[in-house]
């Protein structure tokens, strides 16, 4: 049922990111890539991913130095976790992200893809 309700919730993010490209989830956007279930989930189960798999593709040190000029702020290389931020405070795949720096810091307004 979890299942049907994502593959449904898919569909419909790919109908409504044909005309909302920003509003498209990480699913998708990992999708269209040609990334698999199995990229990010082991096996048959399909739970929380761990940061480590996040960063077999996404290497830290260059996702840091890419949005250095990031205004605010640099989210990939902060003061309190360097470059090591949990990728799931701010990225959610099969959800709409959120700003976990917002939270304590209200100049730190960004959006998160
Ligand atoms: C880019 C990595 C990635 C890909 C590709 C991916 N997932 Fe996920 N999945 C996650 C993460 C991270 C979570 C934890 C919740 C979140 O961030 O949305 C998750 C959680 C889930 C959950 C648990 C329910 C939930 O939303 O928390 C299910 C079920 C799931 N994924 C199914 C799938 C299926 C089916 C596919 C292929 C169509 C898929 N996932 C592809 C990363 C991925
Ligand atoms: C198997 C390789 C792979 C894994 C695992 C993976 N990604 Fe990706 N990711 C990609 C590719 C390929 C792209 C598209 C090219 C790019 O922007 O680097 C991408 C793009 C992205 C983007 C940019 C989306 C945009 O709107 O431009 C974000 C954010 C992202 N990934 C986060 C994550 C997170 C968080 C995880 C762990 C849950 C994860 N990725 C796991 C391969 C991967
Ligand atoms: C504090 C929040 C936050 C955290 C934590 C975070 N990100 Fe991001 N990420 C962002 C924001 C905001 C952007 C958009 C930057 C931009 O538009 O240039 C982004 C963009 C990206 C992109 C696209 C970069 C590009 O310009 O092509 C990738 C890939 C990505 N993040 C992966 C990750 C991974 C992997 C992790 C964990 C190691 C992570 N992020 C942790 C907020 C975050
Ligand atoms: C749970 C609350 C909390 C969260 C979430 C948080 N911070 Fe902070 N941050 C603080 C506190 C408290 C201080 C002051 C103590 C210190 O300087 O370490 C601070 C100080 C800072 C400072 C130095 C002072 C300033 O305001 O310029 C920076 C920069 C900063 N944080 C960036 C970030 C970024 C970027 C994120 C998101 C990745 C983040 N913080 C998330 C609580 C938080």
């Amino acid at each position: 049922m979890k299942n049907l309700t994502i593959i449904l919730s898919l569909a419909l993010s790919l109908f409504v990111g044909s005309t909302f490209a920003a509003d498209q989830l990480l699913d998708q956007t990992h999708m269209a890539k040609g990334l698999k279930c199995t990229s990010c989930h082991q096996g048959e189960t399909r739970e929380a991913v761990p940061m480590l798999k996040c960063v077999q593709c996404h290497n830290t040190a260059k996702l840091a130095v890419k949005t250095e000029n990031f205004k605010p702020t640099n989210p990939h290389n902060n003061r309190h976790f360097s470059t090591e931020t949990d990728c799931a405070k701010c990225h959610h795949v099969h959800q709409k992200s959120e700003n976990y720096c917002q939270g304590c810091h209200l100049k730190f307004d960004f959006v998160t893809p």
